[in-house]
Formats: C-alpha cells, structure tokens, sequence
C-alpha cells in the first residue's frame, strides 16, 4: 500500500489567518521508501524527558519542534518513543488508515489504571469497535439537541449562584455545570440527582476527586501510576471512594422496572449483549461508566474555562462577542468562531497517539513497525502556515473562512480523529455554545490579573493553572 495522496483539497480561505501547509507524503512504506533516515531524537535522558514533559510539556514541544523540524523522537513513558509529528498530512495518514494498522495509545495512556483495559477509550481491536457502535447513536448530533434545553437550565441556575465583585476561577464552575449535564445523560436524570441517591454521592465524588486532582500530593500519585495497569498509592484510594459509589448505581438500575423503555446511556450499555449473547459485567459497566463521565466533564470545563482565560485578555474579541450575543446579530457565527479558536489556541488534551503496526513514512523519514506515534494537537494548531499569527487568539479568523472547521478535519483536531475520535464531541460542542453564549449575555466579567495563565498538565490534560480566575463586574437578569 502505498503513502495517502498528500494533496490537499480544501476550499480557498477567504481568511487571512487561515492557511495551507505544503504536502508531505505519509503512510504505510512502499518497499521504494525503505532507506528513508528515522526522525532526529532529543538529546536528552529518558527520565529528564518524562520529567520535562509531565510538569512542562509545552515548554517541551515548541524547543525541540524549533530545534529538530516537524518530526522528532522523544524517549519518554510509552515504550519504543514516542516519535511526535506536527504536519497534518501525517494527521490524515493515521487517521484515515485501517483500524488495526494504528491501535490508539490510551490502551497505554495514564487513564488506563482509572477506567481499566474494557472501555470505549481503552480498548483496541473487535472490542472497541463493537463498544464504539454501541455508544454512537446516544452522542449523535440530533441525540444531543434534547440536551440543549437542560443545558441551558443547568448554566443559567449556575450563573445566577456567582458573586459579584469578587475573584473566582471559572473552571470549578463550569464543572459544576458539565457534570450534571454528562450525569443526565448517563443516567437519565433531570438537573442536580436527589439527595440521598446513589447517583447524588457518585457525583459528589467525582466532584471531590476533581478538587484533589489538583492538590500537589495528587501529581506525584499520577507519578507513581505512570505505566501501571493497576492504580496504586493515593490513585488507588481515590478510586476506591468513586467504585463505592458507581457500584450501587449499577446495582439500583438493574433492579429498575422500566429498564427496557428508558433511554439513558446506563440503561442502553445494559442492556446490550456481546455476539455471544452476553450482558455486560457489573466491572465492564463501571468501566464504561466512569470513562464517559470522567472523559466528558472536566474535558468540557476547561475547555470553556480557557477560552475565557483568553477572551478576557483580548479585549477586541470579548467586545465582538458580547455585542453580537447581546444583539442577536451574527450571534451564532461568532459564538462558533470564538469556541473553534479557544480550542485551537488551547486544546484540552494535547495529543493523541497511536501506535504504528506497519512501518510507516513520515515525510523525509521513516519509522519502524511498533513505533508509537503522537500527534501533537498543540504544534499543529500553533503552525504558522496554517494559521499565520497562531499565538494570536482571533476568533475572526474562523467568520472569514469558508467551510469552516468541517475543512479541517486533519488541522483542526482537539477532538482527534477518524475511528477514534472523541465520542463525546457533539455534546462538548453543544455544551460550550450554550454556556458561552448564557456568561457573553448575562454577565460583565473581568480577568483578575491581566497576564495570562500557564497550562497545567494533569494526566492527559491541559488546563489553565489558576482555574481561569475572573471577577464578575455585572450580572443581568
Ligand atoms: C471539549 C471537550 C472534549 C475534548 C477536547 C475531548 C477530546 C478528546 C480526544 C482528543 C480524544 C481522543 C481522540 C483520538 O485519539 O483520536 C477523545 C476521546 C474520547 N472522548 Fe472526548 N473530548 C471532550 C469531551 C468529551 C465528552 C463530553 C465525552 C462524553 C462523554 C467524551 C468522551 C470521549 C470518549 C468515550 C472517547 C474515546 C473514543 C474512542 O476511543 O473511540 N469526550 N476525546
């Protein structure tokens, strides 16, 4: 088989800001391409890297992206590399190849010793896939659209609880908001579960856990799990709390009279059965359980909270929003355009990986089967060619180009791509539309310091390090 065809078809861009990279031929080597050079490595010791890269990863990236060109190998937790590229040809090559070429990284990722090898975000191969069709028609765009309406409930209640005047970050807040929405959907509940349900102290500990996540003690727990399939120290612990709780849930619904009508998430994984003729197990359900919840809401929150964190430090684009929010005109376009562009500037989750089964090119180089490969989101969005003036935060980039990202399918990826990508990208994207535009229309908001916020890497995440901390200067009914 031989590379992707390279060329590019996209529409012309009638922005300035968006733009093309030059073809660089990518796949499966042709027998022709075996004396291409394997990718330059950084000159660093594996447990420096490791280091750098947990506590500095952008730092990290844009050095040796600068010092090495768009391909280079790192030497890091995942055995063999990783070799990261930033070119979205390579992007379309691995996301458009046959499943099993390409098995995605999370099988390895530091979320496996969380929600365990079965789940959607886990698994490789058959498993995956059969899991993945299960999950689709609940997180279909048309699906989402009955969320809408609670989501709105669910910002507007929020926002009205925030004080006025005084410091506090957004991201807590949006959690508040993205973890009902993703526990309505999962379980079938309406706004906040009630008290003394299994549902309410699920929730309560995934709110918990959240919090301590962020505590210093947590990032050397996250240390000490690196590369385990089995959570150990604090991790453990902590999971612990979430299983005495996800278990009675489980547990509650299977006891449910209506079970074969109702139309919940939990309900529909239930239910289902494997070729075999199997039902899930209850440690298979709470695996699936905890990777939507955990995958879909702190996701969302600092998605949201970044854009903020950016809006409120370039006036311009926040004035555009307010204004267009507030007079209905071109509302939509410029809430989209501000979302894509908080996501481009600031993807959540940075990179995505997979590991290559075949050897594979990579423009002038080549790697050996079994190379894990990592698509770093972060350097493809911040490329120049792609997006001139990248460390610019210019939502209008997206109002003037045609297509929008539905043409950028290998250079717009905070969502990944092709048979793994994000499960949960419509509803993020719904969630995002409805709670920005609620915060432009109703409240006057403020960064509490005008410089920006540094990135904190907590497992596969990137958030911002102060919470997006903001003062709310007016609040409108
Ligand atoms: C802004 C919010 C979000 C971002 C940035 C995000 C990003 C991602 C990324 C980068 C991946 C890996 C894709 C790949 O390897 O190609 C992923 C996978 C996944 N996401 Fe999201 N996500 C978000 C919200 C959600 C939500 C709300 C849910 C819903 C519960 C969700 C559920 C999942 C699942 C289940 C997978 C695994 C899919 C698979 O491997 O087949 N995510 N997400």
């Amino acid at each position: 088989m031989s590379a992707v065809d390279s060329t590019s078809v996209h529409p012309p861009s009638t922005s300035p800001y968006i733009g093309e990279a030059p073809p660089s031929p990518a796949g499966p080597l042709d027998s022709g391409e075996l004396g291409l050079p394997e990718p330059p490595a950084v000159p660093l010791p594996r447990t420096l890297q490791v280091l750098r890269v947990s506590q500095r990863q952008i730092q990290f990236v844009f050095r040796w992206r600068r010092e090495l060109g768009e391909v280079f190998r790192t030497r890091g937790v995942i055995g063999g590399g990783p070799v990261i590229t930033s070119h979205p040809d390579h992007v379309r090559s691995l996301f458009t190849a046959k499943p099993e070429l390409v098995p995605s990284l999370t099988a390895e990722s530091p979320l496996l010793p969380i929600v365990g090898p079965n789940s959607v975000l886990t698994a490789n191969g058959p498993r995956h896939l059969r899991q993945r069709k299960l999950l689709l028609p609940p997180f279909h765009g048309e699906a989402i659209e009955r969320y809408v309406q609670m989501i709105a409930q669910a910002s507007e209640r929020e926002i009205d609880r925030w004080p006025v005047g005084v410091p506090f970050p957004l991201a807590p807040r949006m959690q508040a908001i993205t973890l009902d929405v993703i526990m309505a959907g999962i379980f079938g509940i309406e706004g906040e579960p009630a008290p003394g349900t299994p549902e309410r102290r699920l929730r309560g500990a995934v709110k918990y856990l959240a919090q301590a996540s962020t505590w210093p003690l947590a990032q050397v727990g996250e240390l000490m799990n690196i590369g385990r399939a089995e959570p150990v120290g604090l991790l453990r612990q902590g999971i612990a709390i979430l299983d005495r709780c996800t278990y009675p849930v489980i547990e509650a619904r299977r006891r449910a009279v209506d079970l074969q009508e109702r139309t919940d998430i939990l309900s529909l994984i239930m239910r289902a059965v494997t070729e075999d003729g199997e039902p899930l197990s209850d440690r298979e359900l709470r695996d699936e359980l905890l990777t939507l919840v955990l995958a879909g809401f702190e996701t969302t929150a600092n998605s949201l909270a970044w854009t903020w964190e950016r809006l409120l430090r370039t006036p311009p684009a926040y004035e555009r929003l307010r204004e267009a929010v507030r007079s209905g005109e071109d509302a939509e376009e410029v809430v989209e355009a501000t979302i894509l562009e908080g996501m481009r500037s600031r993807p959540v989750i940075p990179s995505v990986g997979r590991r290559v089964a075949v050897p594979w090119r990579l423009g002038n180089y080549a790697v050996p089967a079994g190379t894990p490969v990592v698509m770093s989101i972060l350097l493809v969005h911040h490329r120049e060619d792609l997006y001139p003036e990248p460390f610019a935060f210019r939502p209008e980039r997206w109002l003037g180009h045609k297509g929008g990202r539905g043409s950028r399918t290998y250079e717009w990826i905070p969502f990944g791509g092709g048979t793994r990508r994000c499960l949960g990208a419509a509803l993020a994207m719904a969630e995002q539309r409805v709670v920005l535009e609620a915060m432009a229309r109703r409240l006057d908001l403020e960064a509490d310091r005008p410089e920006p916020e540094h990135a904190q890497h907590r497992n596969v995440t990137m958030i911002p390090a102060r919470g997006a901390r903001a003062i709310v200067r007016a609040r409108r009914d």
